[in-house]
């Protein structure tokens, strides 16, 4: 009989408990993953019982008080505050988003947090998105022309073409969409995942540029697009909105009238 064992220290342990001091009249409490390559440790779980009136509404203050506060040993990743650079992006009660849009107040009982699905941690919260970066600049997300740009001025597009960028220039790149598709936890070595299709596809869409041809030539490819089965976990999980499963569907659709 074959015998199945997770790979070693996958299991996910109770880690320290950290109790708010005397006096919390609002307390919460956080179950944040840790993990360090220092050690040959497990990953753990620890617990942070805070005081909800010692600093903002969001999830992401409650972690920046976590790490000012009670255990500057918490590693993650936050730079704007209020959902513009995507570097917050994690897992929490179940769903990417992004902490800081997360209002606590929205979380009943105790709060879960862990890295973002399927993708190797550098630490505690902080996921290694090395893969993902790469597979961005391969479908090269920037404006390519051959003409020449008129003299002093942008390159002119129509109200209704840049219209068609809507839903497409807004993407902050946080990868919630990405770590929530199963295609891209089982084939992200070769499937581009929704993050990247969308930002493909945001140029694919701009009037302005003249490689599409060969932008939809790159991505047609059994693994690089057609691992999406439209599963639509992407587009529930974007906290800003979007709709790459809508993006992939276009690209698709572009390839398939090419063909005649
Ligand atoms: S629609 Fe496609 S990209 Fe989005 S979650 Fe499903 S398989 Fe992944
Ligand atoms: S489409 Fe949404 S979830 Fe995906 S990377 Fe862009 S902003 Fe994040
Ligand atoms: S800190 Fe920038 S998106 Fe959350």
């Amino acid at each position: 009989m074959v015998e199945l064992a997770l790979p070693k220290n996958s299991r996910v342990v109770p880690g320290r408990t950290y109790k708010v001091a005397d006096g919390a009249v609002r307390k919460k409490t956080l179950r944040v993953y840790r993990w360090s390559p220092d050690d040959e440790a497990n990953p753990r779980l620890d617990s942070y019982e805070v005081d909800l009136d010692r600093f903002g509404p969001m999830v992401l203050d409650a972690l920046i008080y976590i790490k000012n506060e009670i255990d500057p040993t918490l590693a993650f990743r936050r730079s704007c505050r209020e959902g513009i650079c995507g570097s917050c992006a994690m897992n929490i009660d179940g769903g990417n988003t992004l902490a800081c849009l997360k209002p606590i107040a929205e979380t009943s009982g105790r709060i879960t947090i862990y890295p973002l699905p399927h993708m190797p941690v550098i630490r505690d919260l902080v996921p290694d998105l090395t893969n993902a970066y790469a597979q961005l600049q391969s479908v090269e997300p920037w404006l390519q022309a051959d003409s020449p740009a008129p003299p002093d001025a942008e390159r002119p597009q129509s109200p209704e073409e840049r219209q068609k960028l809507d839903g497409l220039w807004e993407c902050i790149l946080c990868y919630c969409c990405t770590t929530s598709c199963p295609s891209y936890w089982w084939n992200g070595d070769r499937y581009l995942g929704p993050a990247t299709l969308l930002a493909a596809y945001r140029f694919i869409a701009d009037s302005r540029d003249e490689r599409t041809g060969d932008r939809l030539d790159a991505l047609e490819d059994p693994f690089k697009l057609y691992r999406c089965h439209t599963i639509m976990n992407c587009t529930q999980s974007c906290p800003k909105g979007l709709n790459p499963a809508q993006a992939i569907g276009e690209i698709k659709q572009l390839i398939s009238e090419r063909k005649g």
